[in-house]
């Protein structure tokens, strides 16, 4: 039974960026978010029908950051070793290719439903099927390109409706004691930072291990073992075999018990995350309105998918904040979804005439702090809402 805790308004497509003639026909659900009694699971009320969101105009790019370029290849490193047999990988969500790159192109497949990021890996050598993750499409591939060694997926199975199809498909394809390995943004971590722009139309489900070891088991896998890892505020690296097939690393019980201290397995938990979201909007919206009364030029840092749940949530559009700058250029020129704020590449816009800049990447604070010392040295300073609202 699904309990609904939080409502999040009002919602465009988060990465639909768009031009001023395209208002008009811009698409808009209402966010709601709910805790499964049954499964423990974090899900939407209303799931986006997929095609509105991944197509061919599709534009973030998993190489814009240091960060995670460099994550995929350590990551790369990691799962081949020189003196082992080359696994055969399968990505599902193989976007422009970061983690790809890393791999043979004769040994390789990739699923990408975006035609335009399927495009750029066929261009690269690697066999990509332009479609959604389905039980047809992997034995589709399972009679032309073999069953896998490795299923990889990055910030792509919570973007899935239906996880039941996403897993049984997962089992089809995977060799028998082959390995499911997935990464996505932590609900421990999402509570801990008070992170509720993680939700939007993209993130149908936001995962705890425990949610994921029950919709694993009643779908032939199981959890062997758990990885914490920093980026996108914090995510959960999943290694999952078919059942009876692996044995269970600790890390799967350490997860596990650290989420139900944390509450992860209670609605209480939820109603009181509730409580700090609509704090947290009372307060950036507070901040916002005395930085323009006091004549202070504040823009946003990163046009991010989690800034656009944030700014249309808050009701924060031009008038508090003057452009957001980005360096997607698939993202420049254009109006942000729903609150229509300018997007122009840094070059353009972040320079001494900026005051303060909202972190809309603040999941790359490191970083863009690192990166950006002359606006801090000349003493510009940056706004973040995780895990409160406050100047850094
Ligand atoms: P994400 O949080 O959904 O990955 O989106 C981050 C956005 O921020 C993405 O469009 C790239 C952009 N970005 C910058 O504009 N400058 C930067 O330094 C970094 C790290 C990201």
């Amino acid at each position: 039974m699904l309990n609904k805790f939080l409502d999040l308004g009002k919602q465009p497509i988060a990465n639909g960026f768009l031009y001023k003639d395209q208002i008009k026909d811009e698409y808009f659900f209402n966010l709601g978010v709910a805790f499964d009694e049954d499964t423990k699971l974090i899900t939407q009320t209303e799931y986006v029908d997929p095609p509105l969101m991944f197509n061919d105009e599709y534009v973030y790019r998993g190489s814009m950051s240091q960060t995670m370029r460099e994550h995929f290849k350590e990551l790369s490193g990691v799962l081949w070793k020189n003196d082992s047999p080359m696994p055969k990988i399968l990505e599902i969500g193989s976007n422009d290719g970061v983690f790809l790159k890393h791999w043979p192109t004769d040994s390789t497949v990739a699923v990408e439903p975006c035609g335009n990021f399927a495009k750029e890996t066929q261009d690269m050598g690697y066999t990509t099927y332009a479609e959604f993750w389905t039980t047809k499409l992997a034995e589709e591939i399972k009679l032309t390109n073999g069953e896998r060694d490795i299923i990889f997926a990055a910030n792509c199975i919570c973007h899935i409706p239906d996880l039941y199809e996403t897993f049984k498909a997962v089992d089809i394809l995977l060799k028998p004691n082959g390995v499911f390995i997935f990464e996505d943004p932590s609900l421990a971590e999402v509570i801990n930072n008070n992170s509720y722009d993680q939700i939007y139309d993209e993130h149908p489900h936001v995962f705890s291990v425990i949610a994921l070891d029950n919709l694993l088991n009643r779908n032939g896998l199981e959890i062997v073992k758990v990885k914490n890892l920093s980026v996108h505020g914090g995510s959960n690296r999943i290694y999952a075999m078919k059942k009876g097939v692996g044995s269970i690393h600790k890390s799967v019980e350490q997860n596990k018990s650290y989420e139900r201290v944390l509450g992860l397995d209670k609605m209480e938990t939820f109603i009181r995350f509730a409580e700090k979201v609509e704090q947290s909007k009372d307060d950036l919206v507070r901040l916002l309105r005395k930085c323009k009364y006091e004549g202070k030029k504040v823009i946003s840092y990163g046009a991010s998918s989690k800034s656009t749940t944030i700014f249309n949530y808050c009701g924060i559009g031009p008038e508090l904040l003057s452009y957001i700058t980005d360096t997607t250029p698939e993202k420049q020129g254009k109006l942000s979804p729903g609150v229509h704020i300018p997007v122009i590449a840094p070059e353009q816009g972040f320079n001494e005439t900026v005051h303060f800049a909202y972190l809309g990447a603040w999941n790359f604070i490191k970083e863009i702090k690192n990166k950006e010392k002359d606006f801090v040295d000349g003493g510009g300073k940056f706004i973040t809402h995780v895990p409160t609202i406050r100047v850094v």
